[in-house]
Parts: C-alpha cells; structure tokens; sequence
C-alpha cells in the first residue's frame, strides 16, 4: 500500500506517496462546503495546483504557510503565489516534466480557462500525470473538457489511477468522463468535481456502474474525508 489517497470534496485530494505528503487543489472546510478538515489540519510536503480558480486555489496560501510545502503549479499562478510571499514555487508550463522526491510529474494539457482570485491571469490550466517512486501511474486531470490529447496517456501505456471532473457543467460531464478513463487507458477512476454545489449535482453510482459494464473499469467512489490505498 505504498498510494494512499483520501478525497476531501469537491478536487481536493491528499496523497501520500511512500511517505511523502501531496495536497492537489486545496479547497477545504470553510470555503468547500463538502470538506470535513481546514488548511490548518492537513500535512503536506507539496501541493499541486491546476488552475487559478477559487474552488481550487482558495487554501493554498493557508496551508503552504503553516506546512512550508512547496507548491507545483503553472508559471502564472507560481509566479502569483510568490507575489503573495510564498518562498517555494515550482511554476512549470504545459508537457514540461521533472523529478520530485515522490517521482515524476508532467504537466497535461486541461481543455478550460483560469484567473486568478484578483483578477489576475493564470495561465494555462494543467492536469498532472505523475509517476510514483513505487511504480504506480496516476493521472489528475483537473477541471478539463474530454480532449483528444488524453489518447497520448493511453498509447504511453496507461494509468494505475485516473482522477476524473464528473460534475459536467464546468467540466466534462460523467458520459465524457467515461471516454476519457478508455482513452487514458485508466485501470481504476475516483471521481471528483460533482456535487459540490447545484450546479454539478450527477449520480456518480451511475457513473460507477456504467465505467464497470461498458469498459471493464474499476471506479471507486470516496465521501469526503475517506482514504483508498492502491
Ligand atoms: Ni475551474
Ligand atoms: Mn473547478
């Protein structure tokens, strides 16, 4: 059980890679209204950072102060986060790749728009593919349209775990969420992105169901503050 992933809601996740600490999009408990734990209550030796938008950036000042995590993000929003004091940025831009203490992350393209909570611009939206030190591949998508370029993760061989938006409206909804997972080539999905607010109320049970009947895919459905291990 070398992965640990817990959901807090909406895209904010907690890894735990063979004992490194990686927080994507925090967005938690006030501002998100499905998370159950505050920036204060969370460790984390990176966080990763996919757009500008505030249901994705809101606890990233919070808790990279109190954590001392570096954040990993576009060029933009680490350039942005250096203005707001932050000393330890990494601001990579679209297909750029490197090697962290937990492995390698690689920035994919996410088909969406970004600013910033000032204003600002954010560059362009990321999705992360990432491959642990202990041999698992996962791909974080961000908030994305379905785009043809995730058939390039397929025909690089696939992923242990693809981190799907379902919650259409913004993003892709479960139907273009259940081409992507086959396009990835995704051995398992956790979904995320839906419920949150009205807007993005779907039956991810449904989802579940149809990923496991059509394409022979696990997907593994998390409440907030659950943890999964691969
Ligand atoms: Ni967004
Ligand atoms: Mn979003």
């Amino acid at each position: 059980m070398a992965v640990k992933i817990t959901w807090h809601g909406h895209a904010t996740f907690s890894l735990d890679i063979e004992g490194v600490r990686l927080v994507v999009d925090p967005f938690l408990h006030p501002h998100n209204p499905a998370a159950t734990v505050t920036a204060e209550q969370l460790a984390a030796d990176f966080i990763l950072v996919t757009h500008g938008h505030i249901d994705h950036i809101a606890d990233v000042l919070p808790l990279a102060r109190h954590t001392g995590a570096a954040v990993i993000s576009n060029v933009e929003i680490a350039h942005w986060l250096k203005k707001q004091g932050l000393p330890s940025t990494h601001g990579m831009n679209l297909g750029g790749g490197h090697t962290f203490s937990f492995g390698r992350l690689r920035l994919t393209i996410a088909h969406h728009s970004s600013e910033l909570p000032d204003g600002s611009y954010g560059g362009s939206p990321v999705g992360f593919l990432i491959n642990c030190n202990d041999g698992h591949d996962l791909y974080i998508a961000g908030d994305t349209a379905l785009t043809y370029d995730m058939k390039l993760i397929g025909d690089a061989g696939g992923v242990d775990l693809a981190i799907l938006p379902i919650g259409d409206y913004y993003t892709m909804g479960p139907q273009e969420a259940a081409v992507a997972a086959q396009w990835v080539k995704a051995k398992q999905v956790i979904p995320c992105h839906y419920n949150t607010f009205p807007m993005i109320q779907v039956d991810a049970a449904a989802f579940a169901r149809r990923l496991q009947q059509e394409a022979e895919i696990d997907c593994t459905l998390l409440a907030p503050g659950e943890l999964t291990a691969l």
